[in-house]
């Protein structure tokens, strides 16, 4: 595996001209990309991920315009919703075309289509273009099947660079801004759907074309199903999700334990019991404490890079302190959910 800076991308192009893989930075997280108009070199994309066959995976394109042949139709919701967050965090799945092969789609009609908001992803499908290459590259996540995902370059080196080979590689361009995969909207059906909350809101989303009908406002009040998420994002290192409370008695639990704990607490310094529990975490022998942001998108922007880091570093468990439910926090929450085996 060879590795590129961010200026390095029309070497990267002539990998990808070669049905290599290369592994690039994007405004969510780091994607493993391979020519998506190949059957084989996407087909490499399954090996080294280690992913079940039959997975769709998302196309990644320049722009609008270059996106366009690859769906069979743009419905007016799917145009204004490009229009509003391309480049950007949002997928769109539409009816494929003949252009979507059964190798990226999965064999199924639809086809997952993003815009990346990344300068290094725009300048790298761009140059896979001039290189007279298809100039779209299908990419999952670029981290081995059912892992936590990458947003730094040595996140994905970690967790694939055992697996790629002598012409593949992985171009660094820096921490990703989002940190969360994009958001998920299925455009074929009407109204719309979110099928994966992500780095776009719900709400912006439902301000731009209305999403089912209460599918907004149920969101605000329900609580979350964390039974039917399946365990995926998943850090090697036991991961648990608790209230304060619970924290509270854990830490009693601990004392004559030879555990080493990594602790990311909400730290509300305006809250009593916060301040105590904090300073309770601090005394202990068995925890290292860092205060998480208090803002979603922070905590999204820093989540994986977090997990990443504790898996490496070999803590026993991970406590993470619940963040509040609400819409702010969806994706957040989702991806806990799944961290945390649901
Ligand atoms: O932010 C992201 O979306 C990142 C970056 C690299 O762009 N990519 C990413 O890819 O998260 P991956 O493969 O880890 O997740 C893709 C998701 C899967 O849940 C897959 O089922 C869904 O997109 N997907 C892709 N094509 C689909 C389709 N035609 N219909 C329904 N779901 C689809
Ligand atoms: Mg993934």
């Amino acid at each position: 595996m060879q590795s590129f800076s961010a200026t390095e991308l029309d070497r990267a192009a002539a990998l990808l001209l070669n049905g290599g893989l290369v592994a690039f930075p994007t405004e969510t997280v780091y994607g493993l990309g391979a020519d998506a108009s190949s059957a084989s070199a996407v087909s490499r994309i399954f090996e080294v991920k280690g992913r079940p066959k039959g997975h769709p995976l998302i196309v990644h394109a320049a722009s609008l315009e270059s996106a366009m042949p690859l769906a069979s139709e743009w419905s007016e919701t799917a145009r204004e919703l490009a229009a509003a967050f391309w480049p950007g965090p949002l997928t769109l799945i539409l009816p494929a075309s003949p252009l979507a092969l059964d190798e990226v789609t999965g064999g199924q009609r639809s086809v997952g289509i993003r815009v990346p908001g990344h300068p290094v992803a725009l300048g790298l499908l761009q140059a896979f273009a001039k290189v007279g290459g298809s100039g779209w590259l299908a990419a999952p996540s670029a981290n081995v099947f059912g892992a936590v995902s990458p947003t730094r370059a040595q996140d994905v080196v970690r967790s694939l660079g055992g697996r790629m080979g002598e012409g593949d590689a992985v171009i660094d361009g820096g921490a990703s801004s989002v940190g969360l995969e994009s958001t998920i909207v299925d455009c074929t059906v009407s109204p719309p759907r979110v099928l994966r909350p992500g780095g776009i809101p719900r709400e912006a989303i439902d301000a731009v074309v209305r999403l089912a009908d209460s599918e907004v406002a149920k969101r605000q009040s329900a609580p979350r199903v964390s039974g039917s998420l399946a365990s995926h994002y998943a850090p090697r290192t036991p991961l648990k999700l608790m209230s304060q409370e619970e924290m509270h008695k854990c830490l009693a639990q601990l004392q004559s334990a030879p555990k080493r704990i990594a602790v990311w607490c909400l730290g509300d310094e305006t809250d009593p019991q916060g301040r105590a529990l904090i300073a309770q975490l601090n005394a202990s022998a068995n925890c290292e404490l860092l205060l998480a942001p208090a803002q979603p998108d922070a905590y999204g922007q820093q989540l994986y890079a977090r997990l990443n880091d504790w898996d490496q570093a070999g803590f026993d468990e991970i406590w993470l302190e619940r963040p509040p439910e609400g819409l702010a926090w969806e994706a957040v929450l989702d991806r806990l959910g799944r961290a945390s085996g649901g």
